[in-house]
């Protein structure tokens, strides 16, 4: 038995930030970040509006796609580090607002990579038979995390959620083929935030230290993002068989437009394969790929028996891969 993904939905805030808005908050250029990045614009979420209401949003979406009422579902699983708040999960609060009364439901957080992650757990609780309908969910709501004053990391980033059902298939050709994950926690300050934790609890003095704010050593995760996730695909065309030639699609997470050319590059893939929209949306972290996916499947791209590569990688740092067939 494998698991096959059989809804897709997404959801974007309405308001867009260019990156002419950025010129008139920081001392930045349209130019500048779309040389370095390949973003022109992102999507802020609206006053009022969390995390949960996003992810409903998207969940909706890849729900009706699949036909799967909420109640029907057994397990959701949310990849997030944007939750609504620092407990409950996200997750309780999506599961409250679907009236998916039946499933369990969890978060993962894995950052950037954190729907990946979530699509592996969901695929091991489909196949070893304990789950039949999965919610796969990735959402952040990163512009309430960014400083506004610090050019390195307000421009990247953008508000939005992606969603997939996962369900068993007996169609052994068919299906999730196999998933690869890494952590490296020694890493895990180049890209972080150290306020409001057990460690640095919120305080005045944390407040004032802007430690409730993303902090990034923008070229070393440049680096690790591009020597791990050509790891971690070459893994997966190797525990697959195959080559970079046979992939028909490459779904990933979408960081920054270098990165990904260096990747295929290496590779040799062209970039037709890669759904990109980053230009758009900018950074979404762990939302990236579930919405890459969801656009790419609604505009008819994937053919059935298509051979779909996925990665991402985040804070952590924690990196995977998945391979399936359409
Ligand atoms: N506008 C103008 N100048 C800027 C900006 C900006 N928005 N941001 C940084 N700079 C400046 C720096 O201050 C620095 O100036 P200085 O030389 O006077 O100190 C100069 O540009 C060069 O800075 P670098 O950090 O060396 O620039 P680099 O070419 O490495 O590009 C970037 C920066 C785009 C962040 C790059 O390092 C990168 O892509 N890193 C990956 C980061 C990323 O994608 N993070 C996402 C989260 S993790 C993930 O999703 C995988």
């Amino acid at each position: 038995m494998r698991s096959q993904i059989v809804g897709t939905g997404s959801y974007v805030p309405e308001r867009v930030l260019t990156n002419f808005d950025f010129e008139k908050l920081v001392e930045t250029s349209d130019q500048w970040i779309f040389d370095r990045t390949g973003i022109r614009e992102r999507r802020m979420a609206a006053p009022g509006e969390a995390s949960s209401d996003m992810a409903a949003a998207a969940s909706l979406r890849a729900l009706e796609m699949a036909g799967v009422k909420p109640e029907d579902l057994d397990l959701i699983i949310v990849g997030t580090i944007s939750a609504d708040m620092p407990l409950p999960s996200c997750a309780a609060f999506l599961q409250a607002k679907l009236g998916a009364v039946n499933a369990v439901a969890f978060d993962i957080a894995a950052a950037c990579a954190g729907s990946l992650y979530a699509m592996a757990i969901a695929d091991r609780f489909i196949v070893s038979g304990q789950s039949k309908r999965v919610l796969v969910v990735g959402v952040e709501l990163l512009t309430r995390i960014m400083d506004w004053t610090d050019r390195n990391t307000c421009v990247l980033f953008g508000d939005a959620a992606g969603a997939m059902v996962m369900a068993p298939t007996d169609d052994d050709d068919r299906g999730l083929l196999s998933t690869h994950l890494h952590t490296d926690g020694r890493q895990a300050e180049i890209l972080y935030m150290p306020g409001g934790g057990s460690r640095s609890p919120a305080s005045a003095d944390t407040i004032a230290a802007k430690a409730h704010f993303v902090k990034m050593n923008g070229r070393e995760v440049y680096k690790c993002a591009v020597r791990n996730l050509t790891s971690v695909l070459g893994e997966a065309l190797a525990a697959n068989h195959c080559t970079a030639g046979d992939l028909d699609h490459l779904i990933t997470h979408q960081a920054n437009l270098r990165i990904l050319e260096a990747v295929l590059e290496r590779f040799e893939i062209p970039k037709e394969k890669c759904w990109l929209n980053l230009q758009k949306y900018g950074n979404t972290s762990s939302a990236s790929l579930p919405m890459s996916f969801d656009e790419a499947n609604r505009a008819g791209r994937f053919r059935q028996g298509d051979l779909i590569a996925m990665m991402a990688i985040g804070a952590g740092m924690a990196w995977g891969s998945a391979m399936m067939r359409w």
